[in-house]
């Protein structure tokens, strides 16, 4: 008989996640994990250490320049580096200890060591040079992706660096240089620009947030240059010089042509990531990857061995942590038995910046793609009376209903809290309601979802406040 009806290989947000709900469901669980501390990229390196110094270098730029308007009067605030790292390291920590709560609480056993999949029901589990094999009747791979590198230009986490090493400098660089202006390069700049680094932004194609509707892009960016940022688009990084004290980084154009020089004291590369499946034995074991390198599924999860299935950052789809969430959900309730699903067409994505841009369904790019008809709302947040009297008008909701039946298609927002503002659209949308159904929903006075309602009513062409 086998020891465990599930082994889950890695602890981030979908491993965790899967094990603690599968644990509900009277399994008998353990997961494997090669690091020291639980809880994946997420965890450790990822959503949460660069949300902490999101939010501690808000704070100081708030304090240093949005105070004295509201009569707030502070001293020049200092910036005291290892007490912010500390308080980084405090939040990570609570989480992971969190996470080995839910553990204990949910009588998941916890394998540390790296896992290698024999066969169906087989998991090796290594560490320290000693292994052991743990039969199951299911295992569910979870390991999650790594930093995508570029070729030439080696990470050395110090000068140049990752997201890892962006989330640790030990001082503030006098010219950070990113390579790549997506999730990652907009967080983290923002997080080095607030601190006082001069920051520019090469990226090879001519927007920024490919993947985001174009129109809050490009609104975006403007934002983003009126803080300070600088933007080289069209544009590659194809090497850099580590002789000097300073980097120099050579910059061609994407459509070459003659190149340039830019220096920096750190560059960021940020160019996306890649499935992690590192010494898990897949091809040997028979489970098939996909040309990306990601393991192949079936719409239940399920790879092409028997008893094993894959989820989160490893698998196709959003690299995001409530994706992986949702999928280990899912995949615990498949395994059960149960009807598991996740709704790939309402899932938010989130830029944690000042301010916040968020999503959710169809930009306006892949609506004219799919040759559907559809209505436009949009509502500055200049004509939010909240929002006037914060002085945070920046950005705009703007949403996309279907021109023949007024469901709500896409909803996107720029502004301050967007990222908490997104999830009525969400569940508007998992109920496959209207933008008239959004507009008749009374909003409390004064908040800034106000705005959502009258983008809704901008549909309709009957904003009441514009
Ligand atoms: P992971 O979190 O990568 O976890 C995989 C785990 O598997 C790791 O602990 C790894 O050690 C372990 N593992 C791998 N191979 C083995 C093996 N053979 N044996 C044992 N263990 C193994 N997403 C958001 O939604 N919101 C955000 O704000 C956000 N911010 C981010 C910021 C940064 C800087 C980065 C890098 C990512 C961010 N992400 C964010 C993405 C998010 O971190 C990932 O989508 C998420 O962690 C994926 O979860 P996962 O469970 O699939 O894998
Ligand atoms: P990304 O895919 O968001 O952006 C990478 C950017 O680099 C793209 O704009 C791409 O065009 C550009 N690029 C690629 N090759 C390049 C080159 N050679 N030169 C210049 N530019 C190049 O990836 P990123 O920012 O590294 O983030 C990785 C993943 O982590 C994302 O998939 C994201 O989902 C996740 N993440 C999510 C966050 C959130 O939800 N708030 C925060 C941070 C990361």
């Amino acid at each position: 008989m086998a020891t465990y009806d599930l082994v889950v290989i890695g602890t981030g947000p979908g491993g965790y996640v899967c094990a603690v709900r599968a644990s509900q469901l009277g399994m008998k669980v353990a997961v494997v994990e090669k690091d020291a501390t639980l809880g994946g990229t997420c965890l450790n390196v990822g959503c949460m250490p660069s949300k902490a110094l999101l939010h501690a270098s808000e704070m100081f730029e708030e304090a240093g320049h949005s105070f004295a308007k509201m009569g707030v009067s502070v001293s020049t605030p200092k910036l005291e580096l290892p007490a912010m790292m500390n308080f980084k390291q405090q939040g990570i920590d609570g989480n992971v200890k969190g996470v080995e709560f839910l553990m204990k609480k949910n009588k998941v056993d916890v394998l540390k060591g790296t896992g290698k999949i024999l066969g169906t029901g087989k998991v090796e589990v290594s560490a320290d040079g000693k292994s052991q094999v743990i039969e199951t009747r299911n295992i569910v791979i979870a390991t999650g992706s790594d930093i995508a590198r570029l070729k030439g230009i080696e990470i050395d986490e110090k000068r140049i660096v990752s997201s890892t090493g962006a989330l640790s400098l030990d001082k503030v660089p006098g010219k950070l240089l990113i390579v790549g202006a997506g999730v990652i390069g907009l967080e983290l700049g923002s997080v080095w620009k607030r601190l006082g680094a001069e920051v520019v932004v090469v990226e090879f194609l001519d927007r920024i947030l490919p993947g985001m509707d174009g129109e809050i892009a490009k609104q975006f960016q403007r934002i983003l240059e009126k803080q300070g940022f600088a933007f080289k688009l069209g544009a590659k990084v194809t090497a850099v010089d580590t002789s000097g004290k300073t980097l120099k980084a050579t910059i061609e154009p994407a459509a070459g042509g003659a190149a340039e020089t830019l220096e920096a004291d750190v560059v960021l590369v940020c160019i996306g990531r890649v499935p992690y499946t590192d010494g898990l034995g897949l091809k040997e074991a028979g489970v098939a990857l996909d040309p990306r390198g990601r393991v192949q599924i079936d719409p239940h999860f399920a790879t092409s061995l028997k008893g094993v299935y894959a989820i989160g950052d490893v698998v196709a789809g959003p690299m995001l942590a409530h994706k992986a969430e949702d999928e280990g959900v899912a995949v615990a309730e498949i395994i059960a038995g149960q009807a598991g699903h996740v709704n790939y067409d309402v899932i938010p994505g989130v830029v944690y910046t000042t301010p916040e841009v968020s999503c959710v369904g169809k930009t306006e790019e892949e609506l004219k793609q799919a040759g559907v008809a559809y209505t436009v709302g949009k509502f500055p947040f200049t004509a939010n009376g909240r929002s006037k009297v914060n002085q945070t008008t920046d950005g705009f909701v703007k949403i996309l209903a279907d021109a023949k039946t007024d469901r709500v298609l896409g909803v996107h927002i720029i502004g301050i809290e967007a990222g908490e503002m997104i999830h009525e659209a969400c569940v508007l949308m998992e109920f496959g309601g209207s933008a008239e159904d959004l507009a008749r929903t009374c909003h409390a006075h004064p908040t800034r979802s106000e705005a959502i309602k009258e983008a809704a009513l901008a549909v309709g062409k009957r904003a009441i406040h514009m």
